[in-house]
């Protein structure tokens, strides 16, 4: 297991460049499976969830290459609608394969997905829109098998907007014929940016973003070279960083609308918070404030991603915060950790409510889930002493490197290992 060790109080200040979104990286490397060409990925971080879904593609036969942040995938030797699953089971966005390899094959043999244990995270919304494609979808012995004669363009309403389920039949209605309305669907930048991929490789989609998607499927598609957006989350835990610490960044290559609820919430808290075109600078107040009540929402409202970090960021805050988290039912492990550090967070079903502490006092902590992992470390960082967080790979599952990041800011975080049978470093 390895852990970070961090000494807080240290002042933060510097530039940071953000790297590609994983969030759009994950589904646009699934969606290279449907041209049968070649796609290369600027931009993709190296995160541990994006090497499993690139050794996904690689043991499904796609021709699978890696050069510094550039992934290229070859897809026309594909040779396989099954998704692998043991490496299935360690990483929820394996889902994405399903619309994908349903539109190359015609079908698609998987397993329950992994990830983050943050709620019950069911498939339903997928599979009830694409039987609307006309997809068969059976369940036998823990496996889901669909297939599909034909895929056929159909209006398919989402009874949530859900990104994963929006994605899917983005990318399974590109190969049906006629056309497909995804009516309610998630208006993520991120379902915007496979939107803009799926468009590089000739497809004929419009809408993302808006109320409605409009996909005129069965067109052939061709090679594509695509650079995913900034990781508007990476983009937000180093801001909640710099503003718990006290200190000043500017954060390049960012689009500061994508993390405009974000921005917002820094604001009310005190931080003052500049926009410009690809830039977005941050200089934290002397003392933070506790921010009206907010609860999660789907893009534009405050991101489930950030509500871990958040609850951080307030346990340092004068006043008290009420947080509700809307979208996932089992988000809230971090409190726990936030709370051996001096923190004082009550839960009430979805409702957190902080009450901001004059100081966090470091001690052994254990990350749960990526977001709540991010966010002990930002405790640590404004905690008087020193602070371990244990079980960092969850958080290896979303920033690359986060030492290297924070520490390029002045933090002082070191990663270590610990043998598990000792305990010890
Ligand atoms: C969610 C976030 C997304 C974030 C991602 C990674 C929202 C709306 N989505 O996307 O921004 O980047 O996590 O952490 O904030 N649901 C069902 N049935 C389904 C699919 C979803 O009931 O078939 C429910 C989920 O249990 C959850 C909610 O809908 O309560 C959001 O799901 P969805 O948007 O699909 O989740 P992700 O795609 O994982």
């Amino acid at each position: 297991m390895e852990s970070y060790h961090i000494t807080g109080g240290k002042y933060l200040e510097g530039e940071y460049r953000l790297r590609g979104a994983k969030n759009a990286v994950l589904p646009i490397l699934a969606a290279t499976i449907i041209s049968g060409r070649t796609s290369i990925i600027k931009n993709c971080p190296h995160l541990s969830d994006i090497r499993t879904m690139a050794a996904i593609l690689k043991e499904m036969g796609c021709g699978v290459s890696w050069t510094e942040s550039t992934v290229s995938v070859d897809s026309s030797p594909l040779n396989s609608f099954r998704i692998p699953q043991n490496l299935m089971k360690e990483i929820r966005s394996s889902v994405f394969l399903m619309g994908p390899t349903i539109a190359r094959c015609g079908q698609v043999i998987l397993s329950d997905p992994g990830g983050c244990a943050i709620g019950k995270r069911p498939i339903d919304i997928h599979l009830t829109a694409l039987r609307l494609l006309g997809v068969d979808i059976k369940e036998e012995e823990g496996l889901l098998k669909c297939s599909a004669k034909a895929l056929k363009g159909a209006a398919v309403p989402l009874s949530f907007p859900s990104v994963g389920a929006t994605e899917n039949v983005m990318m399974a209605a590109v190969m049906a014929q006629g056309e497909t309305r995804i009516i309610n669907p998630a208006r993520e930048p991120e379902v915007v940016d496979l939107q803009n991929y799926l468009v590089s490789c000739g497809a004929d989609i419009t809408g993302a973003g808006g109320k409605e998607i409009r996909i005129k499927g069965g067109l052939p598609l061709h090679e594509s070279e695509y650079k995913p957006i900034p990781d508007r989350i990476e983009g937000g835990t180093i801001l909640a960083a710099v503003a718990a610490a006290k200190g000043k960044v500017l954060l390049k290559e960012a689009i500061p609308e994508h993390l405009e609820a974000i921005l917002d919430r820094l604001s009310e808290s005190g931080c003052n918070v500049r926009k410009d075109s690809g830039a977005i600078y941050l200089e934290a107040p002397e003392r933070l404030l506790a921010v009206t009540p907010m609860e999660t929402q789907p893009y534009p409202g405050f991101p489930t991603d950030m509500q871990s970090q958040f609850v951080a960021l307030m346990c340092c805050a004068d006043g008290t915060t009420k947080i509700t988290e809307s979208i996932f039912e089992n988000r809230f492990k971090h409190v726990a950790e936030l709370n051996k550090m001096g923190a004082d967070i009550i839960i009430n079903g979805r409702t957190a409510t902080i009450k901001g502490v004059s100081r966090l006092r470091g001690c052994r902590v254990t990350a749960a889930d990526l977001r709540g992992g991010a966010s002990l470390v930002i405790a640590g960082l404004a905690a008087e002493g020193s602070t371990i967080v244990d079980n960092i790979s969850h958080i290896d599952r979303g920033y690359e490197r986060l030492e290297d990041i924070l520490g390029g800011l002045g933090a002082q975080i070191v990663r270590t290992k610990t043998t598990k049978e000792s305990g010890k470093q």
